[in-house]
């Protein structure tokens, strides 16, 4: 067996129900082939050593129960299978900017101690639980609580991985601070296994590769968990559209115009629950200038399809710990991540994945 992975988890929402249940769901079925990460084994570690030993929440219904009743809590709805008893117990979180307008009553937040008497808490449980990278899945729009965990990271030298689209591992700032201090950090805006994004991106780089030139182009997506009706909030949604607009821009040619590319989540349609449905279309023109349309339809469980991948940057952020290594990883981040401190083709963004966990390179 391999080492352990101490990982702790901010936001136990339907994201880390489904990279929980997941790992469960392999453990149970071992003839299961595992699908949706990079290799079984990445430099030593398989899914099966990645330990939850923290959990923070703001919820009223998660913090202070353990973490295999918290998962099952309102409004979560990923229910795969059942898990068994897990000794991790959720932790309270400063609120700041995490609860949106239209979520608050699914939520139901404790009421904020002080910032800095949960600071200290939190520092405490890091310690105790000896908690070496955090994942984060805080909601869209967590400008303010997405920088205090970065700043818990430094604080505490913790890895942190970031899933949602605020920007840090992809900030020249950030990754100032984190090299800095020798923390790895892994951002920004995690990628889906099948997604709406990484679909656009390979139909936007085959429109480039076969010489046709893309005209406008939209992506509209639905889905019915606490997630999108956060996003009905478009106050919230600046980065989250930034990063999956320059996601599919970068795989162009040349950039459109803002005018000519659409991409954001649209909609919530509660009796989708985790399903996520994207509509893409891609319009331009080919030899003579002929037009050319294609639409694309595709519908997926939105919790499953980002587990695997969190598997991997987490397995990634523990092979820079190792290594002592610090800063924005740059390989892990292009192939795993919306919003990477620098987009590549997926393809040299794969090689550069497998060269860092090879040792040919530190980034
Ligand atoms: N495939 C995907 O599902 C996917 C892909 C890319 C990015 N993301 C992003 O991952 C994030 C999580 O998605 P989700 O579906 O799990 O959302 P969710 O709404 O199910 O879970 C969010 C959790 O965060 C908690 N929370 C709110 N404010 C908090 C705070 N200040 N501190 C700690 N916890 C707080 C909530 O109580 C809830 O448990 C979102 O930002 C989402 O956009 C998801």
């Amino acid at each position: 067996m391999g080492k352990k992975i101490k990982v702790g988890v901010v936001g136990v929402g339907n994201c880390f129900a489904g990279l929980v249940q997941g790992i469960e769901y392999y453990r149970q079925n071992p003839e299961r082939k595992v699908t949706g990460i990079m290799n079984e084994k990445m430099a030593g570690y398989s899914i099966h050593d990645v330990e939850i030993v923290s959990a923070f929440d703001v919820s009223k219904r998660k913090v202070g129960k353990r973490l295999d009743q918290a998962i099952y809590a309102y409004p979560n709805m990923v229910d795969w299978i059942e898990l068994p008893k897990m000794e991790t117990v959720v932790s309270p979180a400063p609120v700041l900017d995490g609860v949106g307008h239209y979520v608050k009553d699914m939520i139901d937040p404790i009421k904020d101690a002080t910032e800095d008497e949960l600071k200290d808490m939190i520092i405490d449980e890091l310690k105790r639980s000896k908690t070496e990278i955090i994942i984060s899945y805080l909601p869209v729009g967590s400008q303010k609580a997405a920088e205090f965990w970065a700043n818990m990271c430094l604080e505490t030298k913790t890895a942190f991985i970031n899933c949602m689209p605020v920007f840090i591992a992809s900030n020249p700032v950030w990754e100032k601070k984190f090299k800095k201090a020798k923390v790895p950090a892994i951002g920004d805006d995690i990628k889906g296994q099948i997604g709406a994004t990484i679909t656009h991106r390979v139909l936007a780089k085959m429109f480039t590769d076969r010489g046709v030139i893309v005209d406008d182009t939209y992506q509209l997506n639905v889905g019915g968990n606490t997630d999108f009706k956060n996003m009905l909030e478009r106050s919230r949604l600046e980065s989250k559209e930034i990063s999956k607009t320059n996601s599919v821009q970068s795989q162009l040619s040349k950039p459109l115009p803002k005018d000519k590319i659409h991409i954001g989540p649209s909609d919530y349609v509660e009796f989708l629950k985790n399903t996520k449905i994207a509509f893409m279309r891609l319009r331009g023109h080919q030899w003579g200038d002929r037009p050319l349309n294609l639409e694309v339809k595709l519908e997926v469980d939105d919790k499953s399809n980002s587990g695997g991948i969190a598997i991997d940057a987490i397995r990634a952020a523990k092979i820079a710990l190792d290594r002592g290594l610090g800063g924005s990883l740059y390989s892990a981040s292009a192939y795993l991540m919306k919003t990477p401190p620098k987009q590549f083709r997926d393809e040299t963004a794969k090689q550069m994945l497998e060269d860092f966990v090879s040792g040919k390179r530190n980034d």
